[in-house]
């Protein structure tokens, strides 16, 4: 009894000390109005605190993010409308930026720009949260690319090799085989560490499913994340899909891991953020874009890096995919994309007609920083593959008109359709790094010379057969190679018999 009075007491004492510290004050709560909703936008009146990207919340259960202000109103697009909105709904600033969870609990799920998952099983509680807009990393924390990522096509990770941390464009005409080039690099990710994020911007829900699927049916789900905004969605959604897919990719790089972040595509993205500007009356520009669409591109795409080992060595490559219209490079969104990624891979749609797919068209393709962090071993192989090949298809034009050719023209022309023949690939059917010197190994040793173009094909899987699970490595000496590789191929031994 006594104890209780005591405590009862020394309450009253503390409420007297608080209340002798007190200053009453004024907390001001802005309050905005909804003045009109329509396309995935609003405008508001009445919030003059109002910064741009802050969060407003709306008295029906609606979100929306703040993009453009006026003197008067605040337009807002919208990330989630109920049926309740209306012209006159109550509007406040929650104080908040716009951030998804992130983690390894994210591995094989499909979320939404916003962190909400779309497969039906929720998100653990208490994960991380990370912002979607967020600075760069500095210059003194970045390394230089020099570790490979294998796509697992021939062509690129011979051609055109991409480094750890490299920003890679994939761009050409609507199918032609982009996403292909970006699920293959996804699904040759297995067993590599590297976690991947696929966004999906814009698209049909049935690309969607088929996206999904396949990763699933290759066991690729579950070191990726999806991130889809779908093409029927609200545009706000769409214009921060690349945002949120890079956020969860950031984190895992800041942690120290490899990753790899798919963006497919940016002329979506860049078409969606004209339609947001346009409504929001943001003046036009150049193809009536909005003059900061390359900064918000060089934003994004600038976080893609590899850090150095005093900031853990993560690394984020990222494969922004571009549409083109027939072909046209110099149209502002693809040239501006050109001008921040660190190489790109060019499809042509003569190359995919005539069925040589991937449709990858060498000339015209570049990687500028992946030559450094391609293997020794696969350069030394490689090296002059690239223009010997130019030097074929250029020769080939001239046999088009009939013209006589010299006997070491006629067998450049000979080694440049057996490579051609090498170097189509189906989809979905990545080649390990071993089998790729392999068969670098077995061209440059002749075995592939005065073998029909047509029988290229199957004396290639004779040989992936044969070299796909030796005990031989990247660093293996190459008679070792050679040896493999003649006791497997028939065309060697007649080569040497002769
Ligand atoms: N290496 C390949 N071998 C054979 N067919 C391929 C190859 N790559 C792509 N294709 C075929 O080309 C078509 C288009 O491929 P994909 O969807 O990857 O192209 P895209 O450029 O992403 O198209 P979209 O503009 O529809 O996004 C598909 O039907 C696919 O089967
Ligand atoms: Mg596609």
């Amino acid at each position: 009894m006594l104890n209780t009075d005591l405590k009862t007491a020394e309450l009253i004492n503390r409420q007297a000390d608080w209340l002798k510290d007190y200053r009453p004050s004024i907390r001001i709560k802005e309050q905005g109005k909804v003045i009109s909703i329509g396309d995935g936008i609003t405008w508001i009146s009445g919030l003059p605190m109002a910064a741009i990207d802050d969060i407003l919340a709306f008295e029906d259960g609606s979100r929306a993010m703040v993009f453009d202000l006026t003197e008067n109103q605040v337009g807002a697009v919208l990330l989630h409308q109920t049926n309740q909105l209306t012209a006159g709904t109550t509007v406040c600033l929650t104080g908040k930026l716009l951030s998804v969870p992130v983690g390894d609990s994210l591995l094989g799920r499909v979320i939404d720009p916003q962190g909400i998952p779309l497969d039906d099983q929720s998100l653990p509680p208490h994960l991380p949260w990370q912002r979607l807009e967020a600075k760069s990393p500095v210059i003194m924390a970045r390394d230089f690319v020099r570790k490979p990522i294998y796509t697992g096509i021939k062509i690129i990770d011979t051609l055109i090799p991409i480094g750890k941390g490299q920003r890679q464009l994939l761009i050409g005409d609507e199918g032609l085989g982009r996403s292909s080039i970006a699920l293959d690099t996804v699904i040759n990710q297995q067993g590599q560490n590297v976690r991947c994020v696929y966004v999906l911007i814009g698209q049909k829900r049935s690309k969607v499913v088929n996206i999904i699927n396949t990763l699933r049916d290759y066991n690729a789900l579950d070191y990726t994340t999806v991130v889809v905004a779908e093409a029927s969605g609200l545009p706000g959604l769409q214009h921060l899909a690349p945002f949120a897919g890079c956020a969860i990719a950031e984190f895992w790089m800041q942690q120290g891991h490899d990753t790899l972040v798919v963006y497919d595509d940016l002329t979506t993205h860049a078409k969606t953020y004209r339609e947001l500007s346009l409504l929001l009356r943001r003046p036009p520009g150049r193809e009536a874009f909005p003059g900061d669409i390359f900064s918000v591109h060089a934003r994004l795409l600038e976080r893609a890096t590899c850090l150095n080992a005093a900031h853990g060595g993560g690394s984020m490559t990222a494969l922004p995919i571009v549409e083109t219209n027939q072909g046209e490079i110099a149209a502002y969104i693809p040239t501006n994309l050109i001008s921040i990624t660190d190489g790109q891979i060019y499809l042509d749609h003569t190359l995919f007609v005539s069925g040589f797919r991937p449709a990858i068209d060498i000339a015209r393709s570049v990687s500028r920083i992946g030559g450094d962090a391609q293997h020794r071993r696969i350069k030394e192989e490689a090296g002059r593959l690239k223009l010997d090949y130019l030097q074929f298809l250029e020769l080939e034009v001239f046999t088009r008109f009939g013209a006589r050719l010299e006997a070491s023209m006629e067998a450049t022309i000979k080694r440049g359709r057996v490579l051609r023949e090498i170097f189509k690939q189906d989809r979905l059917m990545p080649l390990p790094v071993t089998v790729q010197l392999a068969w670098l190994v077995a061209f440059n040793d002749g075995c592939f010379d005065g073998v029909d173009p047509e029988d290229v094909a199957k004396q290639f899987d004779i040989l992936v057969q044969h070299t796909r699970h030796t005990g031989l490595t990247l660093d293996s000496p190459r008679e070792k190679w050679s040896e493999l590789i003649a006791s497997c191929l028939s065309c060697r031994e007649e080569k040497n018999q002769a």
